[in-house]
């Protein structure tokens, strides 16, 4: 990896710990004013200081989030749909001249494998690594799940490293039985967990743990923190889970002792 790449990428997998907490808030793009995100900078700015980084669209980077913050920036890059329609029809929405602009610390699009847009999600992939590869900004590639698909180890390892091959730098996919056949089929590119639907609280950090254990590199998160009823509290417990190994009943404790 050159300088810059990996520069970019140490911002967000904290060297010292290997692992990463990053906070997913860009569910606008498809889902509109999504519980919790309403008033975005409201429920997402207290949470800054516990966020390795941060996955955001470019319009809510710009209306709700202060300038001199101090967190990396996941920049999704991919859009042109809504919860109405075909989610798998995607196209890449911003220019890399934005990003840069921004400051990304990293670039991310959907890849819907076994979507009706499969083959287009899979350009945008592509169209995001040349962009990264020219200018030494990380590509994360999501692996958004399809309403007829199972989410188990041989789909989102098909999806993965389907998004590996075609040279992304992280991962994002879900977490399933035998996780740690999904981090194989990545080979050296770390893998972070998407939380999914809010779930209870313990649950939530069960299932970090359990990608953890499998050898993820942490998890990017959305709904399970930020539509908590303790959010500060839920994201210090994952934090605790994800950099500091400790158990779910310890992390709970921390998530309950904020209330
Ligand atoms: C979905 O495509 C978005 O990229 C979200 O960032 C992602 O689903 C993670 O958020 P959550 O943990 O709420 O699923």
């Amino acid at each position: 990896m050159d300088w810059g790449m990996k520069n970019r990428l140490s911002r967000i997998i904290n060297p010292k710990t290997g692992k990463c907490v990053m906070l997913a808030v860009d569910h606008g793009y498809f889902q509109g004013p999504t519980t919790g995100l309403r008033n975005l900078g409201k429920t997402v700015n207290p949470l800054l200081p516990y966020a390795d980084a941060l996955m955001i669209t470019r319009g809510a980077l710009r209306n709700w989030i202060p300038k001199d913050v101090n967190v990396p920036i996941v920049l999704r890059m991919s859009g042109g749909q809504s919860i109405l329609k075909e989610l798998s029809n995607e196209i890449i929405t911003n220019s890399i001249k934005d990003a840069v602009r921004i400051n990304a610390s990293a670039i991310t699009c959907s890849v819907y494998i076994g979507g009706e847009y499969e083959k287009e999600t899979i350009a945008n992939l592509s169209k995001l690594v040349d962009y990264g590869e020219d200018y030494g900004i990380p590509v994360l590639a999501v692996t958004a799940v399809g309403k007829d698909m199972v989410r188990d180890a041989r789909y989102l390892g098909l999806a993965s490293r389907i998004c590996v091959e075609m040279g992304a730098h992280m991962i994002k996919t879900y977490n399933c039985d035998n996780f740690e056949e999904v981090v194989e089929a990545c080979g050296n590119v770390p893998v972070v967990m998407a939380g999914g639907k809010k779930i209870d609280e313990k649950s939530a950090l069960e299932m970090a743990k359990n990608v953890i254990d499998k050898g993820a590199v942490g998890v990017d998160m959305g709904r399970n923190i930020f539509q908590s009823d303790n959010p500060v509290g839920m994201i210090k417990a994952v934090r605790a889970v994800v950099h500091e190994g400790k158990s779910v009943d310890e992390a709970y404790k921390i998530y309950e002792s904020g209330k």
